[in-house]
């Protein structure tokens, strides 16, 4: 049993944008939990318990120490009921009896790999459940209609469920700045995302595209695209106008802004070049399916050759040269630019935090594009993320401790 005077006491802001969030995370126990049920909430369409366990983890990610006893969360913001018992539970039973029945259950199971497949939400995942689909095979199975993006998703599943390291982002940094600068030289081209924030993995890639002269950059991306698309770096590819300028809610915007905001979601077919040089040797890349079956050519039924022959496409795809993965890409122009990067970095509460701080204690309202002051009735420029946060009285918060 600890004592009063051993627990330390942690003050700390309600809001995760007023906070420091490193990737050094010392309650990786309880937030693992937290998060995992949050996880569940948004697969279920349940948002707001979502927003509730995401709030409650991010607050345990930054703290200094870890949580050893329920008394260090005594005055700490955004723990709900039910994330005190989640966290009562880990710390005196290693584990939460809720976070092992939601592992352990048909559908959480089934969720996780339905949605593992790139364009596949909630939604969709929970109609082919009640269809009765719980795995791949089953909807290879079941004949069901799938879009452009599943499809994609369904083939390279394996890939896309490998997380991306930073290796790859930066070797995929490279063939986007080639082509940004092949279509317009002189663009600009920003990694945002997780790997912006330090992260040492990611689900995808995440990039932003501007040019420093206003209006340069109308046009870009299908340029880009075409051009990635033209030397073989596409799996799958889906531009779309962001549909944050479509939406209602948002404050009124230029018109002149309105097309210039572009989103494309790709799978980039990514060379692996250390590997293929170190592993397999030069005259290798040459072998023809008769030297791999020469040796064998004991082969004297059809049937024998066939599975030889098999054999060695098996070991052509375990020794694949290249592998799928997932980038965004996002076209702003200069103006936005600021607003854009900051959009972009993420984390995703962190970012929701931001506009939350701005609507409810700044009367103000921020998106990707611009900050607009509902008291002033007017826009506030920025052409940086510094300039942003003092137009919303928070101290600056650098990439990297914005992991909330
Ligand atoms: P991993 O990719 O999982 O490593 O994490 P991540 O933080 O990079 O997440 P993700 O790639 O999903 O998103 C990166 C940032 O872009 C997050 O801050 C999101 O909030 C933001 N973002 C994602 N989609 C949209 C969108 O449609 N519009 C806007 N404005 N922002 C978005
Ligand atoms: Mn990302
Ligand atoms: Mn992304």
């Amino acid at each position: 049993q600890i004592s009063e005077a051993e627990v330390a006491l942690f003050s700390v802001s309600s809001y995760a944008c007023q906070r420091r969030t490193t990737l050094d995370n010392h309650n990786s126990n309880l937030t693992d939990a937290l998060s995992l049920l949050a996880e569940n909430a948004e697969l279920s369409n349940e948002d707001g318990r979502g927003v509730a366990f995401r709030r409650a983890a991010a607050l345990l990610k930054a703290l200094p120490t870890q949580v050893i006893s329920i008394s260090q969360t005594r005055g700490l913001p955004c723990l709900g009921e039910h994330s005190l018992r989640v966290i009562k539970d880990v710390l005196e039973n290693g584990v939460s009896s809720e976070v092992e029945s939601t592992k352990q259950s048909k559908r959480y199971k089934a969720l996780k790999i339905l949605t593992g497949i790139f364009g596949v939400g909630a939604k969709t995942a929970d109609r082919w459940i009640r269809e009765g689909i719980y795995n791949l095979e089953q909807l290879r199975d079941s004949g069901q209609t799938l879009n452009r993006a599943q499809k994609a998703g369904l083939e390279h599943y394996d890939d896309l469920n490998e997380p991306v390291t930073k290796a790859e982002a930066d070797a995929i940094g490279e063939i986007v700045q080639k082509a940004v600068n092949s279509v317009l030289p002189g663009s600009e081209v920003a990694l945002t995302g997780g790997f912006r924030r330090g992260k040492l993995t990611g689900h995808d890639v995440d990039f932003l595209i501007t040019h420093p002269e206003e209006g340069k950059e109308v046009g870009l991306m299908p340029k880009v695209v075409a051009w990635l698309e033209s030397q073989g770096f596409l799996l799958y590819q889906k531009t779309t106008r962001n549909s944050y300028l479509e939406s209602k809610d948002g404050p009124a915007r230029p018109a002149s802004n309105m097309d210039r905001f572009e989103r494309c979601f790709s799978i980039f077919k990514l060379t692996k070049r250390k590997e293929q040089e170190s592993t397999q040797p030069e005259e290798q890349n040459d072998l023809k399916t008769e030297d791999i079956l020469r040796p064998h050519m004991q082969a004297d039924t059809d049937q024998q050759l066939c599975e030889l022959s098999k054999n060695y496409q098996m070991e052509a795809a375990s020794h694949k040269i290249w592998r799928a993965v997932r980038v965004d890409l996002v076209v702003s122009p200069i103006s936005q630019f600021a607003f854009a990067v900051l959009g972009w970095t993420g984390s995703k509460l962190f970012e929701r935090e931001l506009r939350r701080w701005a609507g409810h204690e700044k009367n103000m309202s921020l998106s990707s594009h611009a900050l607009f002051d509902n008291t002033q009735n007017k826009y506030l420029r920025a052409t940086s993320e510094e300039e942003i946060f003092a137009y919303l009285g928070l101290e600056y918060i650098p990439p990297s401790e914005r992991n909330a």
